[in-house]
C-alpha cells in the first residue's frame, strides 16, 4: 500500500475514532467472545506483560489489563491519535494504571526485542499496511516462545451482522471490484490467508481456530442502524452516495434483511471469526 493508502485508512480510522468511543459499551459487549478468545489463545494469565496491536477504544487492552492484574501490564498501541486519547481516557475513568499507551503502527513498534510474553490483536489486522512486516514485529517484540494472536472476520456469507446492511448497500452503489488485499474487514477470511503470514514470519506452532458465536445486546434495529453507519468508514462513504430520496428505500430494505435478527428487543446475529496464534521461535 502506498502511503497516500495508507493515510487514507488511517483517516478513515481517526474519523471513526468518536463513534467507537460512544459504542465502547455495546462494542466490549458485542466481541466479547473474540477477547475470550484471543486470551486462550494467547495463554494471558496473571503477571504478564502484554501488548495489545491496533487497541482501538480499548479492547481488548481493558479487558486484560484485570486479568494480568497490578503484576502484570499492558501496552496499548494503535496508529490513530483519536483512537489513542479515548481509550487513554477511558483507563482513566476506570483507574486502570497498570495500561500504557503508545501511538504507533503495528509494522514499527518502538519496543525492543522480547520485551512482551505475549500479544494480541482484535480485529485490527486486516488494516494493516503491510501485514507481512506488522506480524514479524510483533513477534519480534515477543519472548522466545511467547504466544501472539490475532482475531479477525471469517467469511463474509457467515457474518450478517455486516452483510445484511452492505448488499442492500451495494445494489443502490455502484462499487468497484474489490482487491483480496486492500484493508478490508475480510481481508483475511479465507481459510489460511493469515496462517500463512504468520508461517512465513518465522512463528511455530500456528494454529486457526474458526470461532462461532453470536453477536449480541440489547438494542432495536433503529439503534443497530445508527450504530452500524456510524461506525463503519466504508459504510460512510458509501452511504454518501445515496440520494436523500433512496435513504428511506435502503433502510427499509435493510430492516426486512435484518428482522430475523431482532426478537423481543434484544439483537443476535451469528457471527464467525479466526483467531489465529503462533509462538516466537528461538531468537
Ligand atoms: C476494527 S478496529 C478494532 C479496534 C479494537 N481492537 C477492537 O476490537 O475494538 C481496527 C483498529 O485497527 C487500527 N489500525 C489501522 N491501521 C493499523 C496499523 N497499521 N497498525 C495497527 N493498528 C492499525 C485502527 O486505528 C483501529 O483502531
Amino acid at each position: 500500500m502506498n502511503p497516500e493508502e495508507q493515510n487514507k485508512v488511517l483517516d478513515a480510522w481517526q474519523t471513526s475514532a468518536r463513534y467507537w468511543d460512544k459504542y465502547r459499551v455495546l462494542i466490549a459487549q458485542m466481541f466479547a467472545p473474540l477477547t475470550s478468545g484471543l486470551i486462550e489463545e494467547a495463554r494471558i494469565g496473571t503477571g504478564q506483560k502484554v501488548l495489545d496491536v491496533g487497541g482501538g477504544s480499548g479492547e481488548p487492552s481493558l479487558t486484560i489489563s484485570s486479568i494480568v492484574g497490578p503484576t502484570g501490564s499492558v501496552m496499548y498501541t494503535d496508529p490513530v491519535a483519536g483512537m489513542v486519547e479515548t481509550a487513554q481516557a477511558e483507563a482513566g475513568r476506570r483507574s486502570q494504571t497498570n495500561i500504557q499507551f503508545r501511538q504507533c503502527s503495528a509494522d514499527d513498534l518502538p519496543f525492543g526485542d522480547g520485551a512482551f510474553d505475549a500479544a494480541v490483536s482484535r480485529l485490527s489486522a486486516m488494516f494493516f499496511a503491510d501485514p507481512g512486516t506488522a506480524v514479524r514485529d510483533t513477534l519480534r517484540v515477543i519472548r522466545t516462545d511467547g504466544y501472539v494472536a490475532f482475531a479477525v472476520w471469517g467469511l463474509e456469507e457467515a457474518n450478517p451482522f455486516f452483510t445484511t446492511v452492505n448488499d442492500v448497500v451495494d445494489r443502490f452503489v455502484e462499487s468497484a471490484e474489490q482487491d483480496p488485499d486492500v484493508p478490508d474487514a475480510f481481508r483475511f477470511a479465507v481459510p489460511g490467508k493469515l496462517a500463512g503470514i504468520l508461517e512465513n514470519a518465522g512463528a511455530k506452532n500456528v494454529i486457526e481456530r474458526q470461532l462461532n458465536f453470536q453477536i449480541e445486546a440489547a438494542i432495536s434495529f433503529e439503534q443497530f442502524w445508527q450504530l452500524r453507519t456510524e461506525m463503519s468508514g466504508s459504510l460512510r462513504e458509501k452511504m454518501a452516495g445515496l440520494s436523500p430520496a433512496q435513504l428511506p428505500t435502503v433502510k427499509q430494505a435493510v430492516a426486512d434483511a435484518a428482522q430475523r435478527y431482532f426478537v423481543r428487543g434484544t439483537m443476535s446475529f451469528p457471527a464467525q471469526a479466526l483467531i489465529v496464534s503462533g509462538r516466537r521461535s528461538a531468537i
